[in-house]
């Protein structure tokens, strides 16, 4: 039997891929490249030893999933596939709704059809919107806002209607915190397309000399040194969640969602500070206005998934700092196609 990984050749589906063939898992992967490459399933190959059979498929093209569901013996999904960009959701919602949306519906169809109903899915702790208090628990109040936020909160509904209307299904939704750092070896890390969102990438760019300065997001939040707090997970940390829920939804039936953190926030500053450590590397900041839509303080209480799934992260802020330039030093330039 094999567990099906969508967007596979992503930054956190890759390090999960890892994960699962070294656990002695046999996996199927499929992915579109919208942000990925190719070459990563070599790399996948030149950590583990072991290959996946991969499609190169959308989960919108309901005959290339009927295919996958036909030609291997699935017994689980983690679904990764998406987009995932919140600056790019408010510019293009269309496209997130139906590809996010549309598409999670025709994969939740065709495993239905397959008899395949265990599904781990790749949520976010943007489900809690700006939360009253930190750190968020899972029974927080939910809201989105922005149009992946959103469109992850529908999929974690459509998934518990799914467990309502069948008592087979099992589902468990992981709701990231902020995943950064890179395998131990080098060789599969962070590496998004186009001008990167996100943090960790932006630093990478100023370490790599593609960039001047880091630009902070404003210094005059209510926190110990005005940066926004943010919950830094190890992307391994993160992959081997999956795993210990992957276990989780072979043993149960129906819905459950966990937050994935180190349970404690640093500072964009303190980021950057550990970065500095990590790297030898000076990285010279620029203060710029907030951005919008950014909340102040976001951290998770990850009791829930220490005593239901038996995880809890081991890596420190340097180790996915060690680790994220490690990245950088092997791949300059990223994945080169
Ligand atoms: C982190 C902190 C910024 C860039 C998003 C998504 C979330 C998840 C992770 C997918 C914030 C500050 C950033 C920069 C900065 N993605 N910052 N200068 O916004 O917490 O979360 O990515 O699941 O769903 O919402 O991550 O890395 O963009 O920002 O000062 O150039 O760094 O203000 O405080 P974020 P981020």
């Amino acid at each position: 039997m094999s567990v099906l990984v969508t967007g596979g050749t992503g930054f956190i589906g890759s390090h999960t891929v890892v994960e699962l063939l070294e656990a002695g898992y046999d996996v199927v992967v499929f992915d579109n490249f919208y942000n990925s490459k190719p070459c990563v399933l070599d790399r996948i190959k030149q950590i583990t030893g072991k290959s996946v059979k991969f499609y190169e498929a959308d989960m919108c093209d309901a005959s290339a999933m009927k295919k996958i569901f036909a030609e291997n013996e699935i017994d689980a999904v983690i679904h990764f596939a998406g987009l995932k960009a919140v600056g790019e959701s408010v510019e293009k919602p269309l496209a997130y709704y139906k590809n996010n949306i549309g598409g999670t519906v025709v994969l939740c169809e065709e495993m239905a059809a397959a008899g395949v109903k265990r599904m781990v899915f790749s949520s976010s702790a943007t489900v809690y919107g700006d939360p009253e208090t930190v750190p968020m628990r899972e029974d927080f109040p939910t809201s989105a806002t922005n149009p992946y936020g959103e469109t992850k909160l529908v999929i974690e509904r459509i998934l518990a209607d799914v467990c309502v209307s069948d008592p087979e299904w099992s589902v468990s939704c992981l709701r990231y915190f902020n995943p950064i750092g890179a395998h131990k070896s080098g060789l599969i890390g962070e590496d998004p397309m186009g001008i990167p969102n996100n943090i960790m990438p932006r630093i990478q760019k100023v370490a790599a000399g593609e960039w001047d300065a880091i630009t902070i997001f404003g210094n005059d939040y209510d926190t110990p040194d005005g940066t926004g707090v943010r919950d830094y997970i190890h992307v391994t940390d993160l992959a081997q969640a999956h795993i210990a829920a992957l276990k989780r939804v072979y043993t149960v039936k129906g819905w459950e969602c966990f937050n994935i953190g180190c349970g404690r926030g640093y500072s964009v500053l303190e980021l950057i500070d550990a970065y500095s450590r990590a790297s030898g590397k000076e990285i010279p900041k620029v203060i710029m206005p907030r951005r919008p839509g950014d909340i102040a303080v976001s951290y998770a209480d990850p009791t829930k998934a220490k005593e239901v799934l038996g995880w809890e992260a081991k890596l420190t802020l340097d180790d996915m700092c060690r680790d994220a330039y490690n990245f950088l030093l092997k791949n300059p330039h990223g994945y080169e196609d």
